[in-house]
């Protein structure tokens, strides 16, 4: 966790909205792009759950949970374990064998063992089983005088149908949990991961579309990133170590407010000033030039070696686009003048095939209007950066390869 958590207030207002309904409507998909900032903001998010009379149960969504329907089935339950198994019920046993044995009532508790015996003895498919351990659960839910449960999952764009093994953990998931919330059961999905996450959604069930109210984080704005960076400087009394606003001008036109770079670029900057203090020299300017070199190196590098000499060449045209760092189309990359400037132009087919790939690279990703975006935030200033610092002209070889 950050020391401050800047500049996300609208987003837990709309989350405080989502946890006032008493029949679940509408559940929540927070998404945006890697260092966004999606896993602290879900964490403030479960101390407002708690206040709000919520139990919250989850955790990281892996892909070995998403392999079969039978794995996510004992996820759900040894989360749901995790705020039942204080809870005590009376279960009905009939004791030994034979007529005339009557049925004593054993006090139980909630646990994993019992929310498996539960699921277990409900007959029907892996849906059947789930429903039938959520809705048992509920009323000691709601006895307990509590308003419901949030099943929060972070990188939930791991979950996957496989249709090919006839398993279909994704499609489980929204079924259960739409058909529990249609009965007045209030169970809540709050569901985070990268923007593949809300497409595949809906790619599963359409009914996606309405079930989610859906959050895609921004990049911080430039007040929310000084305080970002101000704040736990002024919270830790005495710390030696200010920054002016020049500096902070600097941090805020190189990270553009993404979290991660804002973290990132300020431990370079802190550590830099901390020995200078330590040596008795005055705090340098900030290193801009290094700081970036080293962030190329740490964060883009690893992704950049994951393309193609010829996918290069289509990054560089698309970081050419005005809309770069937005959404662009097929289309647009054709017509480009980055392009047409190629000796050998990408053709309809060939954009088409290479953004694909690089989409299963993590490097850009198809949102639900066909229109793709990049998926590594800033990358086409790191792209421009790339193409310069090897003086290399994209328009005859790979871009950054000899
Ligand atoms: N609003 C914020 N204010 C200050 N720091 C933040 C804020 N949001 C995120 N950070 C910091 O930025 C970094 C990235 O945040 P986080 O890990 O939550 O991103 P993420 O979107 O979950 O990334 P990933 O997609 O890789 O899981 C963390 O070190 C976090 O402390
Ligand atoms: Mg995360």
């Amino acid at each position: 966790m950050p020391p401050f958590l800047a500049g996300r207030k609208n987003e837990q207002d709309e989350f405080s909205r989502l946890l006032e309904q008493d029949i679940v409507l509408k559940n929540l998909v927070l998404t945006g792009l890697r260092g966004i900032g999606k896993t602290v903001l879900l964490e403030t998010f479960r101390p407002m759950a708690i206040q709000m009379g919520w139990l919250w149960a989850g955790t990281d969504m892996s892909e070995s949970t998403s392999i079969s329907e039978s794995n996510l089935a004992i996820r759900l339950l040894t989360d749901l374990s995790v705020v039942t198994s204080s809870i005590v019920v009376s279960v009905s046993e009939r004791q030994g064998a034979g007529f005339g044995q009557q049925p004593v009532t054993v006090p139980t508790s909630l646990n994993f063992q019992t929310l498996v015996a539960i699921y277990e003895s409900t007959p029907g498919l892996v849906a059947d089983k789930l429903k039938g351990v959520l809705e048992f659960v509920w009323p000691y839910i709601k006895m307990g005088g509590k308003h419901g449960i949030v099943f929060a999952y972070d990188e939930a764009q791991n979950l996957a149908d496989h249709s090919v093994k006839e398993q279909f953990p994704l499609s489980l998931l929204l079924d259960v949990f739409q058909s529990v919330q249609r009965k007045g059961i209030c169970f809540m999905l709050a569901l985070t991961g990268l923007p593949t996450l809300f497409p595949k959604l809906v790619e599963a069930r359409t009914y996606s579309e309405r079930m989610f109210h859906v959050i895609f984080l921004k990049p911080l704005d430039q007040q929310a990133t000084r305080e970002a960076v101000r704040n736990p400087i002024k919270a830790a009394k005495d710390c030696p170590i200010g920054f002016n606003d020049e500096s902070l001008t600097t941090v805020w036109q190189q990270t553009k407010g993404y979290p991660y770079f804002i973290q990132y670029v300020c431990r370079e900057i802190f550590d830099i000033w901390v020995q200078a203090l330590n040596s008795g020299q005055p705090p340098p300017s900030v290193p801009v030039d290094e700081i970036t070199l080293k962030l190329d190196t740490d964060f883009f590098a690893g992704r950049w070696a994951k393309a193609t000499d010829r996918q290069r060449q289509l990054l560089w045209v698309i970081s050419l686009l005005p809309n770069c760092e937005e959404e662009f189309t097929v289309q647009e990359v054709i017509a480009s003048e980055g392009n047409k400037s190629l000796p050998k132009p990408f053709n309809n087919s060939h954009v088409n095939q290479m953004l694909g790939s690089l989409a299963e690279a993590g490097l850009v990703y198809r949102n639900r209007h066909g229109k793709y975006s990049f998926a590594v935030p800033l990358l086409a200033e790191f792209i421009m950066r790339q193409a310069a610092r090897n003086s290399v002209s994209p328009l005859f070889s790979g871009l950054g390869l000899e």
